[in-house]
């Protein structure tokens, strides 16, 4: 019986080809129903190359088994499986940590100078026909040199932020939410401190914490009420870890004076009024997305798949104990 891997959407180069030399491959082309995953993988799949928008339930990997052996996710997050499930199932999980880490940090901080110095807003004024010559106080905003960055999630990509932020001579301090102590370079340059205080000082706060029962709402009304009225909310995480409905409250009303997102809590749709903001800058969850980036994790994606197929433990793998002494799940 030959081996067989579906991807539910195209992947880009060189994946097909790595997947095409291990094994039979189908693509779906679209973001599957849970329904629909679960019938795609009960008609017989060693692997399931995965989107982070794939809903990887207890149901779709029992209807996986006996046959399914791993899911090789295009993303580093994996807030959409449940590992558990797929754990005591003996179903590994590869993902592609590291490699993103410097593009999504990028759109971090592109979004926080775009929703400071308001640039999306301008851009908007300016295509309307609103723009007069300069003026002394037109379109204000926040000036980044001096003000203090707060992250939340001091991990890899929180770190490679407070890199790019130090360099454009802001503070830096981050929450102790779960974060890593501070590696060598940063170690003396940014301060450690309760996310309540951080919340209350920053001028800046930006989210890099991973999606969990810990973290969803993390930035609740409370938390946003907490902010200064002049400071922006970056979010390149995962859209649940923010309240977007009292996001949007909080836009519109001033409790906060700007938002730059890539993420969002039901993606693709936004939460009822966030378009209308035009103290938010609105991106279509593009951390990932240059060319080298999602190369990259497409290697990484079908590195880990072709492991599986092979009888390997996925080099990159979320819960490498579902496979037990480096022996091949019984199947
Ligand atoms: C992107 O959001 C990822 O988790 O890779």
């Amino acid at each position: 019986m030959s081996r067989a891997v579906l991807c539910t959407l195209p992947l880009p180069a060189p994946a097909p080809e790595r997947l095409a030399a291990a094994a039979e491959v189908r693509v779906l082309g679209h973001i599957p129903t849970e329904a629909e995953l679960a019938a795609e993988l009960a008609a017989g799949v060693d692997v399931l190359c995965a989107q982070l928008r794939d809903p990887v339930t207890t149901a779709v990997l029992d209807a996986g088994l006996p046959r399914l052996r791993a899911v090789s996710l295009f993303s580093v997050g994996y807030d959409n499986v449940d590992i558990a499930a797929a754990t005591a199932r003996r179903v590994v999980i590869g993902h592609t940590p590291g490699v993103l880490t410097d593009a999504t940090a990028d759109c971090a901080l592109g979004l926080m100078i775009a929703a400071a110095r308001r640039l999306c807003e301008g851009d908007a004024v300016t295509r309307a026909g609103g723009f007069h010559g300069i003026e002394p106080e037109f379109m204000l905003g926040l000036d980044l040199r001096d003000a203090l960055l707060g992250v939340v999630g001091f991990g890899r990509i929180g770190q490679a932020l407070a890199r790019r932020a130090l360099a454009c001579g802001m503070r830096v301090a981050h929450s102790e939410h779960g974060g890593a102590p501070p590696p060598v370079d940063l170690d003396g340059r940014v301060t450690a401190m309760p996310l309540e205080r951080l919340l209350g000082e920053a001028d800046v706060v930006s989210l890099h914490v991973p999606l969990s029962d810990a973290t969803r709402h993390l930035i609740d009304e409370a938390a946003l009420r907490r902010m200064k009225p002049t400071a922006v909310l970056v979010n390149t995480a995962r859209g649940a870890v923010v309240d977007e409905r009292a996001l949007v409250r909080a836009l519109r009303e001033g409790w906060i004076a700007a938002a730059g997102l890539d993420v969002y809590e039901d993606e693709p749709r936004l939460a009822p009024g966030l378009v209308e903001c035009r103290n938010a800058v609105l991106a279509p969850h593009l951390g990932s997305a240059t060319v080298r980036t999602r190369s990259t994790m497409a290697a990484m994606c079908a590195d880990n798949a072709v492991a599986a197929l092979q009888g390997r433990v996925p080099p990159h793998c979320v819960n490498p104990s579902a496979w037990a002494e480096g022996a091949p799940p019984p199947r």
